[in-house]
């Protein structure tokens, strides 16, 4: 008699293969680790392959990191170099490689096709029915043409009969990756077919969210509409911004205000110098290049890309309000990932901050509490302070790039070692009564109040 293995929790626990060790394919193997199936993690990356079989996440993501490292102990979760055999071994594989942009926009899609190569190749090699998700995010059309015509052809297989195939979108945070995963606002589950539609859902039938069953071009869409309605809001809460600061009001207030209307919500309004990250500015581009191929010029995504990358010099439009010039001026640049708790440098904002100072003659020191080695290979000839402390020291100003939680704590005693205690909150994340209690001056994005120490409570020097 064929033996069931369950998970304790009254399902067959289920070999599963996740392709690609990145952000999506660990929170995708951890999760379904959780829910106790056993999966095998394969990529192409050594590194990466040693550092999850060590129990370590490849990027900074402490809760997952604790969780992989309880399931590598148990043997619940390996990772392989060997693609085909970790797909051979399991009845569901989900790839999760990265789709990046190219130069014009398209996303590229050699990763893909590669592993949908080796996916192939185990699936001719096969015996009995398996599923196939795509969890990266795709181009519409991409699991139904480019996929399926790898798969099949590969494998001599039939999507629909010998294999389903699904796509299966994911719309996790960086940060808090694992929740996102095990608490999703939604899961989306595209497929070929019924039973490739039914294996998914009763995969994820622990799971508590809505559910969304559709066809393999729709569940496309939804991840990009999802991500370009998200850049269009942090836009709109930039562009709101800036206008509030020149009218002289806080938009904190504006924006606070506005997002208690239940029509626009309050998340995603923090106004910035823009956003960055793997994905909301491939993701734009991608459905913009998507959309001008098809003969519509896709206005709105052009105008969200082009505010965006103009964003970060609100940043110097403060400093030289601070400074008269930033010429000569010694800038300190705190946060270099693209949003505070990742190490993640993919499309920082820092890059065109750090680019536009050194255009304007500052002379530019950067920290980061862990992004700093990624941010070297990108910017390698700028100056990098190993801490807080020694990248205020002597500072004419500082402008806040990325909102780490220690950055939120700086006060007096850091002001104190400043040059000129200017601080240039680019993200929002101090409070301006607080800072000039300290004895600095605050500038802030789509912060329109003018701004001066509170002396009375004794300067720096006192
Ligand atoms: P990543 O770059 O962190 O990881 C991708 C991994 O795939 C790498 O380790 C790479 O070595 C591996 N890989 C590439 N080709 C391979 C192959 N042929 N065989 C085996 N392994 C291979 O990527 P990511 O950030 O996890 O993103 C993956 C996808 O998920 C992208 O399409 C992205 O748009 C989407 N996504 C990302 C996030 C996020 O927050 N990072 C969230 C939702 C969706
Ligand atoms: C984003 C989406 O939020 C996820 O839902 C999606 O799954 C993911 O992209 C993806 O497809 O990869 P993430 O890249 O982790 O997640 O980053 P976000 O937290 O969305 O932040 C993106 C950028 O926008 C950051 O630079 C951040 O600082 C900025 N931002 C965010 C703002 O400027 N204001 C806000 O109110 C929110």
């Amino acid at each position: 008699m064929k033996r069931v293995i369950t998970s304790g929790r009254g399902f067959a626990s289920m070999r599963i293969c996740v392709i690609g060790a990145g952000y999506v394919g660990l929170a995708t193997a951890v999760m379904f680790g959780k829910l106790g199936h056993r999966v095998a993690c394969a990529d192409v990356d050594n590194h990466r392959v040693r550092e999850v079989n060590a129990g370590r996440a490849p990027f900074y993501e402490p809760p997952l990191e604790k969780e992989l490292g309880r399931l590598v102990r148990s043997g619940a979760l390996t990772a392989s170099k060997n693609v085909i055999r970790s797909v051979a071994d399991s009845k569901c594989t989900f790839i999760c490689v990265q789709t990046p942009s190219l130069a014009s926009g398209r996303i590229d899609v050699r990763p893909l096709k590669a592993a949908c190569r080796t996916v192939a190749k185990a699936l001719s090699r096969s015996e009995g029915y398996k599923l196939v998700a795509i969890r990266s995010t795709v181009i519409p059309s991409t699991t139904d043409t480019i996929v399926r015509q790898i798969l099949e052809e590969g494998s001599g297989k039939s999507a629909g009969k010998d294999f389903g195939l699904c796509a299966n979108p994911e719309f996790l945070q960086e940060g808090s990756a694992l929740r996102d995963s095990m608490e999703p606002s939604r899961i989306v589950i595209g497929a070929s077919d019924k039973r490739a539609s039914d294996t998914l859902m009763k995969l994820y039938a622990p799971i508590k969210a809505d559910r969304v069953r559709t066809d393999l071009r729709t569940a496309e869409m939804i991840k990009y509409a999802s991500n370009a309605f998200l850049a269009t809001k942090i836009t709109y809460a930039n562009e709101m911004a800036n206008l509030c600061r020149r009218l002289g009001i806080d938009s904190e207030e504006v924006l606070g205000a506005t997002g208690k209307d239940p029509r626009i919500g309050p998340l995603f309004l923090r106004p910035g110098l823009g956003f960055g990250g793997s994905c909301l500015p491939k993701d734009v581009k991608a459905l913009r290049h998507m959309s001008r191929a098809l003969g519509y010029p896709a206005r709105l995504l052009s105008a969200v890309l082009d505010i965006n990358d103009l964003q970060p010099l609100e940043a110097l439009l403060l400093l030289n309000d601070a400074l008269g010039s930033i010429k000569g001026k010694r800038i300190a640049v705190l946060g270099l990932s693209f949003k505070g708790g990742v190490d993640d440098v993919r499309e920082t904002r820092a890059v065109i901050l750090i680019t536009e100072l050194l255009a304007g003659g500052a002379d530019v020191i950067a920290f980061d509490p862990m992004a700093m080695s990624s941010f070297i290979e990108i910017m390698p000839t700028i100056s990098f302070a190993s801490s807080i402390d020694e990248a205020l020291t002597d500072s004419d100003a500082c402008v806040i790039q990325a909102d780490w939680a220690e950055f939120r704590k700086l006060g007096r005693k850091e002001f104190c070692r400043m040059r000129q205690p200017i601080v240039v909150d680019g993200r929002r994340c101090l409070d301006p009564e607080r800072v000039e209690k300290d004895g600095a001056r605050y500038f802030g994005i789509g912060y329109g109040h003018a701004s001066e120490p509170d002396e009375s409570l004794g300067g720096c020097k006192s």
